[in-house]
C-alpha cells in the first residue's frame, strides 16, 4: 500500500466509551481510515496488566469492538482485531524487554501513576513492562504514525528508542514512528468539573457522558453542566472553562465553528446551548447505540470481522517478527 501506516489501541472498557474517548480519539480512528493504512486492536494483553474477571474482560473486548465498529471503523477500510488474537505482540515485546534497560523503563511516569493506585505491593511486573508491550504493537506494524493523546507521548519516544537502538545493532528492521500525534484531538473536560479531564474514573459521575447510557439520562447531564455566573457564550478556556467545553461539543459534533457559535448564541442565555447541545447528542447517539447492539445481537458477524482483522493483522506482523527473529539470531 501507498499510504501511510497508523496504528492504535483502545482499552476494552468496562461498560461503554465515553464522549471524551469518542471526540479525543475514535473519532480520529474513524477519519484516518481514508488516509492511512490504519490498524486498530482492542489491548486486551494490556488490559491483564491490572486484575480482570474473565468474563467481563470477554464481554467487554466485545464490546469495545462493537463500538469501534458503531462509531464508524469499517473492516473493509482498515484493520480491527484483538491484541490476545496474534500471538507476535507478547512474542516481539519479549525482544522488546530485553533490549530495554531497568532504568530507562523506571523512567515511564505512567507506571508511577497507575501502581501508586493499584498499591505498591499489587502492582504487577506486566504493569512495569506495559509500555515495552507497547512498542512492539506499534513495530510489528511499521507504523508510520500513532495516534495517541498527549499522555503517552513518553511511550512514543520509547518506541522510537528502541526502534533505533534494534536497527543500529542488528541491521535496519523496523520503521520509527512519528514522534506525537498525528493531529491536534480535541479534549473534552468533565461536564460538573470542567477543571478535570472527562474520565471513566471520573469523581463526578454526572459530568461524565457515556455512551450506551439511556439519551434521557445523558440530556440531562448536559442541562445540568456546571458553567459560572456570567452570562455571555464566549470560549474562554481560563475564564469560562464550563462554557468553553460545551462549546468545543457542540463545534466536534456539528462541524460548526466556535466563532459559529458564538455569534449564533449571542443575547441567548446558558440554558439554550445547554438543551441544543443535549438534542445534539441524543441525535447523535441514538444510532451509535442501535448500531452498537446490533453488532452485539449478531455475534458470527462480531467474531467473523474480527476473525478476518486478526488475519490481516498477523500476516503483516508475521512478517516483521520473522524479520527481527533472524537478525537477532534465532
Ligand atoms: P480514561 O481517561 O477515561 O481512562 P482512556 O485512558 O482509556 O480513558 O483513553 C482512551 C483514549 O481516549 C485515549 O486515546 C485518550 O487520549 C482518549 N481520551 C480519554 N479521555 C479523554 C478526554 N476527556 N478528552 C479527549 N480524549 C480523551
Ligand atoms: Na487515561
Amino acid at each position: 500500500s501507498e499510504r501511510p501506516r497508523a496504528l492504535s489501541g483502545i482499552q476494552p472498557t468496562a461498560g461503554s466509551f465515553h464522549l471524551g474517548n469518542y471526540l479525543g480519539a475514535i473519532r480520529q480512528y474513524v477519519a484516518l481510515q481514508e488516509t492511512h493504512d490504519a490498524f486498530y486492536m482492542v489491548v486486551d494483553l494490556h488490559a491483564i496488566t491490572v486484575p480482570q474477571d474473565p468474563a467481563e474482560l470477554r464481554a467487554n473486548t466485545r464490546l469495545a469492538a462493537a463500538q469501534l465498529l458503531a462509531a464508524g471503523l469499517d473492516p473493509d477500510r482498515c484493520t480491527l482485531f484483538v491484541q490476545s488474537h496474534v500471538p507476535e505482540h507478547a512474542q516481539l515485546g519479549w525482544v522488546m524487554n530485553c533490549l530495554t534497560g531497568f532504568g530507562e523503563a523506571s523512567r515511564m511516569t505512567q507506571f508511577k501513576d497507575k501502581s501508586a493506585k493499584q498499591g505498591a505491593d499489587r502492582a504487577t511486573v506486566g504493569l512495569f513492562t506495559y509500555p515495552i508491550l507497547q512498542v512492539a504493537d506499534i513495530l510489528l506494524y511499521q507504523a508510520d504514525a500513532v495516534p495517541v493523546g498527549e499522555d503517552q507521548r513518553q511511550h512514543i519516544e520509547l518506541t522510537r528508542d528502541l526502534a533505533e537502538r534494534f536497527n543500529t545493532r542488528f541491521g535496519d528492521t523496523f520503521t520509527v514512528p512519528a514522534p506525537h500525534i498525528v493531529r491536534e484531538v480535541a479534549k473534552i473536560y468533565d461536564l460538573q468539573d470542567p477543571s478535570a479531564k472527562m474520565s471513566k474514573s471520573s469523581a463526578t459521575p454526572k459530568g461524565l457522558v457515556n455512551l450506551l447510557d439511556e439519551p434521557n439520562v445523558s440530556a440531562k447531564k448536559f442541562k445540568s453542566a456546571v458553567t459560572d455566573t456570567d452570562t455571555v457564550i464566549r470560549f474562554d478556556e481560563a475564564d469560562k472553562p464550563g462554557v468553553s467545553n460545551l462549546l468545543t461539543i457542540h463545534s466536534a459534533l456539528t462541524g460548526t465553528t466556535i466563532p459559529e457559535l458564538e455569534e449564533r448564541y449571542a443575547g441567548k442565555g446558558y440554558g439554550a446551548l445547554k438543551t441544543d447541545l443535549a438534542e445534539i447528542f441524543v441525535a447523535w447517539v441514538t444510532p451509535f447505540r442501535e448500531r452498537t447492539q446490533e453488532y452485539l445481537g449478531d455475534p458470527e458477524t462480531l467474531d467473523s470481522v474480527l476473525a478476518k482483522g486478526a488475519e490481516k493483522a498477523r500476516a503483516v506482523a508475521a512478517e516483521t517478527l520473522a524479520a527481527a527473529y533472524d537478525r537477532i539470531g534465532f
